[in-house]
């Protein structure tokens, strides 16, 4: 059996268990009476002339000028709007300012201790042109990126709009990124400044941003001026290269108001969001104005339903796609009120997100599954304690949500009465692919449902095939969609081989797929070697290299291990190097080593030292096998290692560990 056949089939096992829940739930009539959409027809006429529907949304947009033709195919590479000019910051600001927007609240921030904030459209427009005329004082121009590593602040936000403004791409790493992790992004996309703060509150702590900056930028050439937001400590304490730091609220102070738009064509790029792939390397995935926009527009406007009196909240950082889609650019271009909190859920206690929901009496609310599973484990007492009543849609992102926690999130969050959209999505498609649309789709717990209109997804076999429903296989995109990816940044070979050489002519997204016999798409996760752990991609190789890069380390294997709030955990099999002992310091160790290199999110759960590896005759590592030994599965087909023994001593040693 092959890898991914052996992957399916373990697929097959935990789709079985979804489908035990029958349970549909189609929308209540009174959220499909107000929906933004709720006629079922939209998907066909999408299907019959998806360039019009895209090309109706965009027409929603502004554009300094219109485009001439929507849609240039010529596979991989996709052109939208071509020839339309607009400008990212024009949409999700100006454009309101001539409303009765001009005077809402765009952003409601609440930080970790308790501050709050609350920016009008009119206070958003204001510091986004001052800082948009303070990087340009800076030297910023138009086709520089600009790296931008801050905590969810609104700064955060205004920095990001800002880079639009001007026409620098923005390239954000999340704060929770190491200082290499830092380095190695700002390198790759070459970065001339970085935007950063001193910290930023995370669990009552302080995360030493501008510490691994400085730590980052040791071995940062292009990189020639850092800002520094203070948020979070003394200034007078925080070291400042001279010539090249400078405090953000003292370039602010200085700086003019209004800052023209630059016009932007269509396919320029907006920003470069890295991402792991199936190698050690992060990929800059690149993403283009007008189709970016339009498709976070779309379905911010559609699957979020969106009304001028929302109060909407995705609760994802900045630092990651979904941060940049729909917690900035979907709904500000929608002319929404967003809900931003810097901090963690538990913090000060495990009804942080509840107490915010009532405090803000918000109504749409987006989190991942893994949190839900957390919110699942803490208890009911927590949202108990809280008045859920104004949320009226709950959106779900980032890994298939298990339908136990489905229902969970459906009676004590939503009060059983708020439609559940499950969206699938990833950094690369820029928006939502797969999602119900909550005045129109019978959801069932478990599903992301179907394409968004517009969209043509297929499950497909090895050879390319049409799966018939019922069946599993891999799920490819077979239209350009308007926010796809449009190159790896830097690499262009590889934007080809990854996602358009398995299956010449269709998108291949790397995730297995079953559709059910009423043809509702079930994700099964990855297929290759990228593990999803809290929602966070993450390359095993990229874990492999940190662990090797450890002096004592002679080989490592990586593999996700199932679990239940994370979804997959890490697990490391680890050969040290003559001389190196196994014990529980060395263990320590080399997790704060893959801490210290990518970033807490990486940190291994389980470190297992073996002397040995289960590799094939022509020595590829069977990460099949360590998953069913780390899983206590038993063993799929051993006939391709070449010493078969090696796995059943590791099995034995993996249960005594395990105790
Ligand atoms: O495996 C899929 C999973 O997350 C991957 C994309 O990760 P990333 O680029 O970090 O973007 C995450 C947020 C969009 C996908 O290949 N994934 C995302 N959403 C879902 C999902 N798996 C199942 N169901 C989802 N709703």
């Amino acid at each position: 059996m092959s890898d991914s056949a052996a992957k399916a089939s373990t697929a097959q096992a935990a789709i079985a268990a979804l489908l035990r829940e029958h349970r549909t739930f189609p929308p209540p009539d009174s959220f499909r009476a107000q929906a933004n959409v709720n006629d079922p027809q939209v998907y066909e006429r999408a299907a019959k002339d998806p360039e019009a529907f895209w090309a109706g949304f965009a027409s929603e947009l502004e554009w300094f000028e219109p485009w001439q033709k929507v849609l240039e195919w010529n596979p991989p590479y996709a052109k939208w709007f071509i020839g339309g000019k607009l400008n990212a910051s024009v949409n999700c600001i100006d454009r309101h300012l001539r409303t009765a927007r001009r005077n809402k609240a765009a952003i409601i921030w609440e930080g970790e201790p308790g501050d709050e904030r609350v920016l009008t459209y009119w206070d958003l427009y204001r510091e986004v042109t001052k800082f948009a005329n303070v990087l340009k004082q800076i030297g910023v121009q138009r086709g520089d990126r600009v790296v931008i590593y801050m905590p969810l602040v609104p700064e955060a936000a205004i920095a990001m709009l800002a880079c639009a403004r001007i026409g620098a791409a923005h390239s954000v790493v999340f704060g929770g990124f190491s200082a290499e992790a830092l380095r190695e992004r700002v390198n790759d996309c070459g970065a001339k400044v970085v935007v950063t703060a001193d910290g930023g509150y995370r669990r009552g702590n302080i995360v030493q941003l501008k510490r691994a900056t400085d730590e980052a930028l040791e071995h940062c050439p292009t990189v020639q001026q850092v800002i520094v937001l203070n948020r979070a400590m003394d200034a007078s304490q925080v070291p400042m290269v001279e010539g090249r730091d400078h405090w953000w609220h003292t370039l602010m102070e200085k700086a003019p108001m209004h800052c023209e738009p630059e016009v932007m064509d269509s396919e320029d790029l907006l920003f470069i969001l890295y991402t792991s792939g199936s190698t050690g390397k992060p990929k800059g995935i690149a993403h283009t104005t007008g189709g970016y926009l339009t498709g976070v527009y779309a379905t911010t406007k559609w699957i979020f339903d969106l009304k001028e009196e929302d109060v909407y909240w995705c609760t994802a950082d900045v630092g990651w796609i979904t941060g940049h889609s729909y917690a900035v650019y979907g709904p500000l271009a929608n002319g929404a009120t967003v809900l931003m909190y810097e901090g963690a859920p538990d913090y000060p206690d495990r009804d942080r997100f509840w107490a915010l929901v009532e405090k803000y009496r918000v109504t749409v609310f987006y989190t991942a599954p893994t949190a839900i599973r957390a919110f699942m484990k803490w208890g009911t007492q927590y949202p108990q304690m809280h008045d859920l009543s104004s949320l009226r849609l709950l959106g779900s992102v980032g890994e298939p949500i298990n339908p136990e926690a489905w229902m969970w999130y459906h009676v004590y969050i939503g009060g059983e009465r708020c439609p559940i959209v499950d969206t699938w999505w990833q950094t690369e498609t820029g928006h939502i692919l797969i999602t119900p649309l909550p005045g129109i789709t019978t959801t069932k717990p478990g599903s992301a449902t179907f394409p968004f209109p517009g969209i043509e997804a297929e499950v497909v076999n090895e050879q390319g095939e049409p799966v018939p429903l019922g069946g599993g296989g891999y799920l490819v995109i077979k239209k350009p969609w308007p926010g796809m990816l449009r190159t790896i940044w830097g690499d262009p070979e590889r934007f080809v081989q990854q996602y358009w050489s398995r299956f010449p002519g269709v998108y291949f997204t790397g995730d297995g797929c079953k559709r059910d016999e009423d043809g509702y798409y079930w994700l099964l996760g990855r297929v290759d070697d990228v593990l999803n752990v809290s929602g966070h991609r993450i390359s095993t190789m990229e874990v492999e290299s940190a662990l090797v890069d450890h002096p004592a380390v002679a080989e490592a294997a990586v593999i996700g291990k199932t679990h239940d709030i994370k979804g997959q955990a890490i697990a490391a099999f680890v050969i040290l190097k003559e001389g190196y002992h196994p014990n529980k310091q060395m263990e320590d160790e080399l997790k704060q080593h893959v801490a210290q290199k990518i970033g807490p999110i990486a940190r291994p759960d389980d470190i297992l030292f073996t002397a040995e590896l289960p590799k094939t005759r022509s020595g590829k590592i069977m990460r099949r096998l360590l998953r069913d030994i780390a899983e206590g599965r038993a063993l799929g087909d051993t006939t391709t290692l070449a010493d078969p023994s090696v796995v059943a001593a590791l099995r034995q040693q993996y249960e005594d560990s395990e105790g």
